[in-house]
């Protein structure tokens, strides 16, 4: 069975302190409100993820970095590793998130690099993907998501690929507001299992989280979370409120 992930995207926001007081909150409300076939993950900055991981250690929500270096160690300054990530505690880390595909020019290859270093350091990836708008407008998403995966994910093993995690997300939808409909969420996750069991067989596809991401709220959760082929959600804005990032999990 494919595991349910409500994964908080953090993005560049929160001090230690506001961080602090936030992933209490949403350790206090989970435990007392969410099932525990939810795994809830908080993908905080890398400066906070010390403090969190002692906070986080008596609970069931794991803890998540939203990028990792593709080297493994050496004069790389400013850059964090997948082993200094692993050595704090870190199980999560997203990758190829479209802002840093945008402005930081994070390409298919690179990404596969990274993809590579994260599960050699026992780290599971949430691999993100998605379509420009424009993209959309001429009906060319289902290409264009299938090849980020093909060039990132598919010099895999099937055995490395079963611990990745695959996070939809549309460009346009994300923080503007404007949310992929449940059909079109579901249309595209079933395109990708598809394509994973064409490369790696059914038995690794129906066991791949597939999550969407794209101004996922309180409001539009239910009906997406409902939809076969999604797995769970990254939740970027929304993530930044203890009560809408749990409300969102409640609703599965
Ligand atoms: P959003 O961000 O929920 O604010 O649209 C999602 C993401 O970027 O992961």
């Amino acid at each position: 069975m494919r595991k349910k992930i409500i994964a908080g995207n953090w993005k560049m926001n929160k001090t230690l302190e506001e961080g602090k007081i936030l992933a209490s909150e949403v350790v206090n409300m989970a435990k007392d409100e969410l099932r525990d076939d939810v795994q809830l993950v908080l993908c905080a900055p890398f400066v906070h993820l010390g403090s969190l991981q002692s906070m986080l250690a008596d609970s069931t929500i794991a803890l998540g970095a939203q990028n990792c270096s593709n080297h493994a160690s050496g004069a790389y300054t400013g850059e964090t590793s997948a082993t200094m990530l692993k050595s704090i505690g870190v199980d999560y880390v997203i990758l190829g998130h479209s802002e840093r595909r945008e402005y930081f020019g994070e390409t298919d290859s690179l990404l596969a690099e990274k993809v590579d270093m994260a599960l050699e350091n026992g780290l599971l990836p949430i691999f993100c993907c998605g379509e420009p708008l424009d993209v959309r407008e001429k009906d060319g998403q289902r290409a264009y998501v299938q090849q980020q995966i093909e060039e990132s994910l598919f010099h895999l093993s099937a055995e490395d690929f079963g611990n990745v995690i695959i996070a939809y997300e549309p460009i346009w939808a994300i923080g503007t507001g404007k949310t992929a409909s449940a059909d079109q969420a579901q249309e595209m996750h079933a395109a990708i299992r598809k394509q994973i069991t064409e490369q790696y067989g059914e038995e690794v596809a129906n066991n791949t989280s597939i999550l969407y991401g794209g101004s996922m709220k309180p409001g539009n959760a239910e009906e997406l979370l409902a939809c076969l082929d999604v797995d769970g959600g990254l939740i970027g804005g929304a993530s930044l409120k203890s009560r809408d990032f749990v409300d969102i999990a409640k609703s599965y």
